[in-house]
């Protein structure tokens, strides 16, 4: 196990989504405080979603700066904008209609129907994030590098997990996960439906500061146990998630039946 992944197991699932909601609400408040902004990437799926409903829900939302924090996603279902599907749309009824985002900082990734086809999304987005880092990198007077990098800082990226222990629209053993020195990839062929998305690849993923994989449901325990027993990325995504600074596992107590005991609750 390499540092700082810590495993948290929470008794339920609203339990769960409710302490993420909290979580994330008191580390956009910390980052807020030292840097005037802060910059979150989102998940679909079940806890992704219901973390953003739980942040809704919560009279702590009222202390954060939402017209200073960033909102990008970590892949998206490439379905006409109106559909169900999309994460956008979920996170907008969850969350983002309901505080005073700045639209301008509401990165979304496009649609079917506003682009040709997940390539040119894909494309457009990797644009809008060199766009921002650049934005980001010339605010900087002491510069860490001299170029820009091709993403923006990424404070907490959130990600949900597949049974098969996907992450974002990163597939085992498909086109995605083994992609390098891109953002951003178009995934077809998706074993999760809808079939075509726009996903951030595993190298985007890792420049985060902190990465937080959020997972409950007894289906979810044997992609955890795989995820965290150090597999090849390739055949299982989510072990390759490892934040710069920080990896969480926020787990429910089904989804973290086969963590070993030895593994929980301590930072490694
Ligand atoms: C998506 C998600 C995907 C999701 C996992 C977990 O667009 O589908 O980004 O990675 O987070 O599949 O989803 P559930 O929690 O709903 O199983």
């Amino acid at each position: 196990m390499t540092k700082n992944v810590r495993i948290t197991p929470h008794p339920s699932f609203d339990v769960l989504a409710a302490t993420t909601a909290a979580r994330l609400i008191t580390r956009l408040l910390d980052v807020q405080s030292e840097r005037g902004e802060a910059t979150v990437v989102l998940t679909g799926g079940s806890v992704g979603i219901a973390t953003l409903r739980a942040v809704a829900a919560s009279p702590a939302r009222l202390a954060v700066d939402w017209a200073k924090v960033n909102f990008w996603f970590g892949d998206e279902r490439f379905v006409p904008a109106d559909s169900a599907d999309r994460n956008a749309g979920q996170a907008a009824q969850a969350l983002l209609d309901y505080i005073p985002v700045d639209p301008l900082r509401v990165h979304i990734m496009a649609a079917a129907d506003q682009v040709a086809d997940a390539e040119e999304a894909a494309a457009r987005y990797a644009g809008e994030l060199a766009g921002a880092a650049r934005a980001e990198w010339e605010g900087k007077d002491d510069a860490a590098t001299d170029t820009a990098p091709a993403v923006p800082r990424f404070d907490v990226l959130l990600l949900g997990l597949g049974p098969d222990a996907h992450i974002a629209s990163l597939f085992p053993e498909m086109a995605g996960i083994r992609t390098k020195g891109v953002p951003v990839v178009a995934v077809r062929n998706s074993p999760k439906p809808p079939a075509e998305r726009v996903s951030l690849t595993l190298e985007t993923i890792n420049s985060a500061e902190e990465i937080w994989i959020v997972a409950a449901g007894a289906d979810k325990a044997a992609a955890v146990g795989l995820g965290l027993a150090g597999a090849s990325e390739v055949q299982v995504p989510a072990s390759g998630a490892r934040g710069k600074v920080k990896t969480l596992w926020l787990l429910d107590e089904a989804a973290a039946a086969k963590v070993p005991a030895a593994l929980m609750r301590v930072e490694h």
